[in-house]
């Protein structure tokens, strides 16, 4: 085994290579018994490495108990696929905290054939896409996203089979399989002289995705993840923070799936087949979760004039289409029905733009209209609370 250790400020990062095992690992430990001062992080850096005995799983494991111990933390990265196998056959994939290596893939003489708010889309081949995320999307989140688009097409989600998480550079994508289609904002800008038939088409999609029954051991609970988000954000007071919190809890809660960004953007048309991609939001919950976060896009993004920009539909047809799609959804309810129903679909808005304004998305200009957005959106009593 070769083993080259590199410091960088509190961060000891050490590349192995050959084989960890009892006639190697003393060798580790010797490095690792005597870390220099002030670490406080430890890579080990397995891209050469092929094999780990238990005699090396020891050892990773004493090492992960000392930096614990001293508040650091220890992270392995680049594992091999046979060395996964070994942690996964021992359990040992549930004790330590590692990321697999992954394929390299470039992006050079590649099509972009999208953009969205994560990162680009690239053609790899007729049968392939690569979804490319900014380099500060970490990997955990990035395989979660493939993980919830494996799970949700599981469930009867019609959404793209989502392969491989790769390497592009310091940046991570997945590869999924490529729709031969347009998005539905497309599709509805070339057709809008059927606005009524497209809304319809979308609306179907839309019942067929909140009728679908999961399990919350299969995928996040959208209320629970809210309430974190809620708790984390620190435009509330503690009295507003408790009311909107209680709101939450108070409002129904379902076993079916949401999408969370059920925007035209995010739908392609396959013909006249919708098919649901950007998966990384999915939850089981109430369908106001999704109904806000499509008023906030057709109807918000439009009226600030951002709707083309962000999910290429046009700012004139989009709350054109928000109208006619909400009428449908809810079944044309009577006047005052309807004034209550959309005064929740705002609170339900409210609650997505505490979450966008935490993730930073959209930069610094668009997170001081995030809250003023919060705001404008709650029930005014919860707004004024002191
Ligand atoms: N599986 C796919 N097949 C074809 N095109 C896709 C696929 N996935 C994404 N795209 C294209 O890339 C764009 C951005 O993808 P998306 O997953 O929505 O990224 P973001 O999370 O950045 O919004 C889409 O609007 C679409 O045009
Ligand atoms: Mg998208």
């Amino acid at each position: 085994m070769k083993l080259v250790p590199f410091l960088d400020h509190s961060c000891l990062t050490v590349a192995l290579s050959g084989r960890l095992d009892s006639g190697t690992a003393p060798m580790l430990r010797a490095v690792l018994d005597e870390p220099p001062s002030g670490v406080t992080e430890l890579v080990l850096d397995f891209d050469g490495l092929t094999y780990v005995s238990s005699a090396g799983l020891r050892i990773l494991l004493s090492a992960q108990k000392k930096m614990s111990d001293c508040g650091g933390r220890l992270r392995i990265r680049n594992v091999c696929r046979d060395i996964v196998d070994i942690f996964e056959t021992t359990g040992f994939d549930r004790l330590l905290a590692f990321e697999k290596k992954r394929r390299q893939l470039s992006v050079e003489g590649l099509e972009r054939i999208g953009r969205g708010a994560n990162g680009e889309c690239y053609k790899v081949d007729e049968e392939t896409v690569l979804k490319l995320y900014y380099e500060y999307i970490d990997e955990a989140c990035v395989a979660r996203e493939k993980d919830l688009a494996r799970k949700a097409f599981l469930a009867g989600v019609p959404t793209a089979i989502s392969f491989d998480v790769v390497a592009c550079g310091n940046r991570k994508g997945v590869l999924y399989e490529l729709l031969k289609a347009e998005t539905l904002a497309r599709y509805i800008e070339k057709n809008v002289h059927r606005l009524e038939e497209v809304t319809d088409m979308y609306v179907g999609l839309c019942r067929r995705l909140h009728s679908i029954e999961a399990s919350r051991e299969t995928f996040p609970d959208a209320v629970e993840l809210a309430c974190g988000y809620i708790d984390a954000c620190d435009v509330f007071n503690d009295a507003q923070r408790a009311a909107v919190r209680d709101l939450l809890l108070r409002a129904e809660r379902k076993n079916t799936l949401i999408h969370w960004d059920l925007h035209p953007g995010n739908i392609m048309m396959q013909g006249d087949e919708p098919c649901l991609i950007d998966m990384g939001d999915v939850a089981i919950g109430t369908p106001f979760f999704d109904l806000g976060q499509i008023k906030q896009v057709l109807y918000y993004y439009a009226r600030m004039g951002l709707c083309h920009r962000i999910i290429g539909l046009n700012d004139e047809i989009a709350p054109r289409v928000w109208q006619l799609f909400i009428g449908k959804y809810l079944g044309h309810p009577a006047p005052d029905e309807f004034a209550a129903l959309d005064g929740k679909i705002n609170f339900f808005r409210a609650v997505k733009n505490v979450f966008l304004y935490l993730s930073g998305s959209g930069g610094e200009a668009m997170r001081s209209r995030r809250r003023d957005f919060i705001f404008e959106m709650l029930p005014p009593e919860i707004a004024a609370l002191k």
